[in-house]
């Protein structure tokens, strides 16, 4: 049967946790895992920008010994109107997977339901779980563990980054205090899906507008820009809302002593976090970034091995 990975939650913690030990794994020996030697191709599709999602599929589909074809979605037919449906039935027949960097999820589950071949989500309005998996492993670089670690997120609480935090957190078993004002909260569905997550992996989910309540005794501190592609509209608006919720000295002081910053970049210093934060000792980020190129191909590994099981 094929499986996907479109959101956080399709992957079960006992599977993300396999996941994770491919990608350490993977890090180690970046040659040694050849599921599409042929070459096979993968199809890596964008209609948002990129530098980091772009670069770590391309390069990581090469190390697995595939080719990656990377193509600008608004060049492409769907550009001109081509349905999802009908893009799916032509590119299933082509490559090996489909990864697509999107606006609404409900394109890529369409894309899903119409592909013999693994889809993967590489980011959302919704969601960004290929992020959380490079977070998690850099966490587990860190700590060694995920499960019983408190992670705070500060800002856009409503945005792709908060609710993958959320979902794959709580499936890593751990706990995600969202840290945001009103009308910039996360989407209540996913805050319930997180929270029945964590009734069977022992995370906890909160939401709170206090700055250092969120921060007291965190492992994680975790930010993202406050103006997420395709909301430039009202930016001057949300930058005001949200600037009480920078990641800065303060709530570093508060957080647990070996707490380490996570940014899943671009990251715009002096808004969502201040400089010396980003740029200071517990800043993990430079890590992060170069995670996604083995977290992801831990993933397509693995939904490759998974989608040639029978059903
Ligand atoms: N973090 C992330 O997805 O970066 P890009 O937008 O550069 O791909
Ligand atoms: N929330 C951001 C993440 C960028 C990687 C956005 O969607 O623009």
């Amino acid at each position: 049967m094929t499986r996907h990975f479109l959101r956080d939650d399709d992957l079960l913690p006992a599977e993300q946790a396999e996941v994770l030990d491919l990608a350490e794994a993977m890090k180690k020996d970046p040659y040694g895992y050849r599921p599409f030697a042929g070459p096979q191709t993968v199809a890596v599709l964008f209609d948002k920008h990129s530098t980091r999602t772009r670069v770590s599929f391309a390069v990581g589909i090469g190390e697995l010994g595939g080719l990656p074809l990377v193509i600008d979605a608004g060049s492409s037919q769907m550009g001109r109107g081509e349905s999802i449906e009908d893009t799916a039935k032509v590119l299933e027949r082509q490559v090996g997977a489909i990864v697509w960097r999107t606006f609404g999820q409900e394109r890529i589950e369409a894309m899903a339901s119409a592909s013999s071949v693994p889809v993967v989500n590489a980011l959302t309005d919704e969601f960004h779980p290929c992020q959380i998996l490079a977070d998690l492993q850099t966490v587990r670089e860190e700590f060694g563990r995920t499960a019983g670690l408190t992670l705070a997120y500060y800002g856009d609480g409503a945005n792709n980054m908060a609710h993958s935090y959320l979902l794959g957190g709580a499936t890593a078993g751990m706990d995600v205090r969202i840290c945001a004002p009103e009308g910039h909260r996360p989407d209540p569905a996913v805050l319930a899906r997180a929270a029945g997550i964590g009734e069977a992996t022992g995370a906890r989910v909160s939401v709170t507008a206090d700055p250092l309540e969120a921060a007291a005794g965190a492992h994680v501190v975790a930010t993202d820009t406050w103006v997420s592609m395709g909301q430039e509209e009202g930016k001057d608006e949300r930058i005001a809302a949200l600037m009480p919720y920078q990641v800065g000295a303060e709530v570093m002081a508060a957080a647990a002593d070996d707490a380490i910053v996570l940014h899943c970049l671009p990251a715009y210093r002096g808004l969502e976090i201040a400089a010396e934060v980003l740029d200071g000792p517990r800043s993990r980020v430079w890590d992060q970034a170069e995670n996604r190129r083995h977290a992801q191909k831990a993933v397509l590994h693995w939904l490759a091995e998974q989608s040639r099981r029978p059903a």
